[in-house]
């Protein structure tokens, strides 16, 4: 059974009950040994904070970057401990190997309302490899396992799958709830009408989001990069645009299905983009018909975004994953910011996920990110969700 944290007793009398292990996701970027964007850690604060609250006493794990079993100070985990404790006002105690004695010790030692950190998971090839002895000797932590960590759910290492056979008490965070909660029920209860915005360059980690849609959504909106494969399938000279060539193929038979299913499938009809190479800062306008040998579309020109915008603000429900344009780049983050103020400004419920997309509205105007329904802290683990799969780490959890 599948527990929330809200049925968890961390009052009772039995004393381990106060231990909580929690698997977060610290997978934050730092430079200069600062923690410069928050995002994850501050999604963390609510499950922290209601455990604090019920008086435990917290033990907290995370993997950050992929240093492959081996110890690389660059990707400590003690910035984001350093961050936890501006944030929540109070020290943070650390220890610099995960599973060592002296770690677990300290974690035995913890007195109600403190915190232990532990150092980077993967500096231990056991993690990834979810090696049931890692996997023992991080349970020791802790009497009860939460995972909020739903950055990292897809992946079936110790800290998300294998600790959890230790445990008889084991649930989800707050996080982890709202996130399963908008991309696991928010899918298979989506109010029509419904569409899917999906951006990005790469097709094959979208075909399977796309074909689990057909079933689900009446419009499927292609932006970015890979729109440019799509208008290939159909024919459309793309000029010195990114189109993936393997892939024009995928294009032409996902077109193909979207019409059997009765989904629009609706791509841009007109571009921004540079002339000659990226970055040349030739800027340039065209209509999808009329694309220029050495035109680079980097973004939607303006009846794209009034033909996309006109059907988020027809629909009732909204799923959005990957940008419609570079926008990192200002010149060509138009698109994207049109399609943020569509979906805000809509009253329909909008659930948004990506790294690129997340980044893209935090950059746009601050705040704005609030005024989606829900904006996903995962990648990968989103993609899972959208395209029907189960999250290996939920699985865990239900045993
Ligand atoms: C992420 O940043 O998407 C998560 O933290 C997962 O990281 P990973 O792709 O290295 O497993």
């Amino acid at each position: 059974m599948l527990r929330k944290i809200t049925s968890i007793d961390f009052q009772s009398n039995n004393n381990t009950s106060q231990f909580v292990l929690i698997r977060v996701d610290f997978n934050v970027p730092v430079e200069d040994d600062l923690v410069v964007d928050d995002y994850r850690i501050l999604k963390s604060l609510p499950t922290i904070q209601y455990c604090l609250d019920q008086g435990a006493k917290v033990v907290l794990m995370s993997h950050r970057g992929r240093p492959n079993g081996k110890v690389d100070s660059s990707l400590s985990l003690m910035p984001a401990g350093e961050r936890l404790a501006q944030l929540l006002e109070m020290p943070i105690k650390f220890s610099h190997d995960c599973i060592s004695e002296d770690a677990i010790d300290v974690s035995r030692n913890l007195k109600r309302g403190e915190i232990h950190l532990l150092e980077n998971l993967r500096f231990h090839e056991g993690e990834t490899i979810n090696d049931p002895s890692f996997a023992s000797k991080l349970a020791k932590h802790g009497a009860i396992y939460l995972n909020d960590a739903f950055g990292t759910a897809h992946r079936k290492h110790a800290s998300n799958v294998g600790v959890a056979d230790y445990f008889t008490t084991k649930g989800m965070g707050l996080l982890m709830e709202k996130e399963m909660e908008f991309l696991s029920d928010g899918v298979s209860n989506a109010i029509d009408p419904v569409s899917l915005i999906i951006g990005g360059a790469k097709i094959d980690t979208k075909i399977n989001v796309i074909k689990h849609f057909f079933d689900i959504a009446d419009n499927i909106i292609i932006g970015g990069a890979m729109a440019n494969t799509f208008l290939a399938a159909n024919k459309y000279d793309m000029g010195k645009s990114l189109v993936e060539k393997s892939e024009i193929d995928t294009a032409r038979k996902l077109m193909l299905m979207a019409s059997k299913y009765k989904t629009n499938i609706i791509l841009p009809i007109d571009f921004n983009g540079e002339m000659g190479k990226f970055g040349s800062g030739k800027l340039r306008y065209t209509s999808r018909d009329d694309i220029k040998k050495t035109m680079i579309c980097e973004d939607i020109g303006e009846l794209s975004i009034n033909l996309f915008t006109d059907i988020i603000k027809q629909s009732k429900t909204v799923f959005w994953n990957g940008t419609v344009g570079v926008a990192e780049n200002k010149d060509f983050a138009i698109g994207t910011n049109k399609i943020i103020d569509a979906i805000t400004e809509s009253r329909c419920t909008s659930i948004v996920g990506g790294g690129d997309t997340i980044a893209a509205i935090r950059n746009y105007k601050k705040g704005i990110i609030e005024d989606f329904s829900h904006a996903s802290t995962g990648g990968g683990s989103c993609l899972e969700l959208l395209s029907g799969n189960k999250l290996s780490a939920i699985q865990a959890l239900e045993k």
